[in-house]
């Protein structure tokens, strides 16, 4: 086992100005899981490729434990890669396949044999070992990839979206067989994936990238409850993250009909920086649904209702709770916005909603910047 140092590490494609992978700086921990996760083209691929030897490093290093593994070919670098499409061998068994790399690393034929099935008991594949590839579920194969990593037992596992070639159902449950494994066998991760949801569900940490740039690394929860930014705020969580510009009043921010507290920390950065507007941001389940004229807000107009008038356009109802998707004029601008209400209390097709953010809920942005404000 071993820790996992990006250290300014910067990768600048042939042919190219910009950096693919610009100056990224993390450091994991020992048996860590950590998920490389941004839209597709953020670098994510490149990162991870740069920490296999697979691409040169134009700048900064990487280690691996103390050793500095920058210029090393990948064979000395004791990791084991799953690929997106788990590059099997088709023309041999899943033995073969899963024994491969220590065929070629000259371990004895029973060694082998010995690691090849305590892999496959591991991953249920102890049925199939004389199968060939083909003959196989989309799902096996993806063990059989994992298996052809484990048995080298090396220091790091390295995975580049190994679920995508699965369908969603299997998806699901494969990425919980995947975090379970690795905390059982506590192999350091490095783990690439555009689905947030996936990020979110097996990482210890999970780092953001955009454009090469890392935007953040923290924890799942931290990530969620408080993002750095505005592009991690609207990237992570499903339905998105709420996310409107309001004019700055006194002692916070308008919010059609209702002043909602901000701290006076987040007020004067945005007044330092000359902005006259905050991006505040709402998760659909931190709205409150207020009766008309009800609430304990403080109301702009006594005679209009509290809060902000949203229009329902669609309802989904998920049993469990709904998910109201209306629109609202915010700050002169009609806006879409998210609201999640009870399974049990979903509005009407074209009724109206009063929402209020719940107080110590909401996101406060700089609009100029889109760095978090609020603490
Ligand atoms: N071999 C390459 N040569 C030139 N540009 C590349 C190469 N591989 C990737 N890129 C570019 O580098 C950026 C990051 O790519 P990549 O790391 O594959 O992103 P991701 O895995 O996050 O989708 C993209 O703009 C991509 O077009
Ligand atoms: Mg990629």
């Amino acid at each position: 086992m071993a820790t996992v140092t990006f250290d300014k590490a910067t990768r600048i494609y042939p042919g190219s100005e910009k950096p693919a992978v610009d100056q990224l700086e993390i450091e994991t921990e020992d048996g860590e899981f950590l998920v490389l996760v941004g839209p597709s083209g953020c670098g994510k691929s490149t990162s991870l490729r740069m920490l296999a030897g697979l691409e040169d490093v134009n700048g900064g290093s990487i280690r691996i434990g103390n050793r500095d593994v920058t210029h090393l070919p990948p064979k000395d670098r004791d990791i084991a890669m799953v690929f997106q499409n788990y590059a099997l061998y088709p023309h041999m068994s899943v033995a073969d396949n899963m024994g491969f790399a220590l065929k070629i690393a000259g371990v004895n034929k029973s060694e082998i044999r010995k690691k090849v099935e305590e892999a496959a008991k591991i991953l249920d594949l102890s049925d199939y070992l004389d199968r060939k590839p083909k003959a196989l579920s989309g799902g096996q194969r993806q063990r059989v990839a994992m298996g052809r990593a484990i048995v080298r037992e090396p220091q790091v596992f390295l995975m580049d979206e190994p679920l995508s070639n699965l369908d969603a159902k299997l998806r699901v449950s494969t990425r919980t067989q995947i975090a379970s494994l690795q905390r059982r066998l506590g192999i350091t991760t490095v783990y690439v994936t555009h689905d947030q949801v996936e990020a979110m569900t097996m990482g210890d940490r999970v780092a953001v990238l955009k454009d090469g740039l890392l935007q953040q690394v923290d924890s799942p929860r931290n990530m969620y409850d408080r993002p750095a930014n505005l592009f991690v705020a609207g990237f992570i969580g499903s339905p998105a993250m709420n996310l409107v510009e309001v004019p700055i009043t006194d002692g916070g921010v308008k919010f059609g009909n209702s002043v909602v507290p901000v701290s006076r920390e987040a007020l004067s950065a945005a007044a330092d920086k000359g902005d006259t507007t905050v991006t505040v941001g709402v998760r659909p389940e931190h709205f409150d649904v207020v009766e008309h004229g009800a609430g304990d807000t403080k109301t702009l107009s006594k005679d209009a209702p509290a809060g902000l008038a949203v229009s329902v356009n669609v309802v989904e109802e998920l049993g469990a709770d709904g998910y109201v998707y209306g629109s609202a004029q915010v700050g002169g601008e009609h806006k879409d916005l998210v609201v999640r209400v009870g399974g049990r209390a979903v509005p009407d097709k074209g009724s109206e909603l009063h929402v209020v953010p719940r107080s110590g809920e909401i996101h406060v942005f700089s609009t100029s910047t889109g760095e978090r404000l609020s603490g």
